[in-house]
């Protein structure tokens, strides 16, 4: 089943995430939508942004590194599942370039969402000067080799992020994103359960060429998601 995620970033009080779950509930109402649908909210808003009738799961922005303990300011993989997510987005571009993120700390966040039972949605992509310099596919199989140590049995969800597209309205091309796509289905073929996702500047006029085009499993969706009628758009809902 195709797979929809919102990644709301750094926006949204609860009560506006409450009127976005109440809206997007109105949405889809009582129908199966035949797609997934998974909300990534702040931490601060996962309980407002929940659906009783389970329409849609929701996601962590990010996971600590470590158990638990003195790590002020940190939110652990167990409190994130016990807070109700299923997935945790790890290893983000903006974490990788705004925190200093690399790959020993992600495979670290990785082994933690697993430990508390989550589906990791891992983020790769190159930014413009490796694009430019024709290092895409040396950058994909590296930030693809920290899962190396992530049990293949266990399903997974990778989005293709190019940096360059992310936020700046310049989505990848079908042909950009569709070789991305065949690169790293190729590099996670001994894995049992993957889906593979698009993200970087998906709108509801791109969405649609996009899918089909590239044989995607599904979006990573920042900015567009923020308004829930675009993103059940962008679904195919409306
Ligand atoms: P964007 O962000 O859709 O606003 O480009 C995507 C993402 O960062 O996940």
């Amino acid at each position: 089943m195709n797979l929809f995620v919102a990644n709301w970033k750094m926006n949204k009080t609860r009560a506006q995430a409450r009127a976005y779950a109440l809206e997007l509930g109105e949405l889809i109402g009582g129908r199966d939508p035949g797609v997934e649908f998974v909300i990534a909210p702040p931490f601060t808003s996962l309980e407002e942004s929940k659906d009783s009738r389970e329409r849609w799961s929701l996601a962590a922005q990010d996971v600590a590194s470590e158990k638990e303990g003195a790590y002020t300011g940190e939110v652990s993989a167990r409190m994130i599942a016990d807070a109700g997510c299923r997935y945790v987005i790890v290893g983000h571009s903006e974490r990788r370039r705004l925190f200093g993120e690399t790959g020993p700390v992600l495979a670290r966040k990785l082994e933690r969402v697993r430990e508390a039972g989550l589906t990791p949605i891992y983020c790769v992509g190159e930014t413009e000067e490796e694009r430019d310099g024709g290092l895409t596919a040396a950058i994909l199989s590296a930030q693809i080799e920290t899962l190396v140590g992530d049990p293949p049995e266990e399903p997974l969800v990778v989005a293709y992020e190019p940096v360059w597209a992310i936020g700046t309205g310049r989505a990848a091309t079908a042909g950009d994103a569709g070789s991305a796509r065949l690169q790293l289905a190729e590099l996670l073929s001994g894995r049992r359960n993957v889906r593979i996702l698009y993200g970087g500047s998906v709108t509801s006029e791109n969405a649609r060429h996009l899918l089909e085009a590239c044989d995607l499993d599904g979006f990573l969706i920042g900015g567009a998601s923020l308004r829930a009628s675009t993103f059940a758009q962008i679904a195919g809902l409306v």
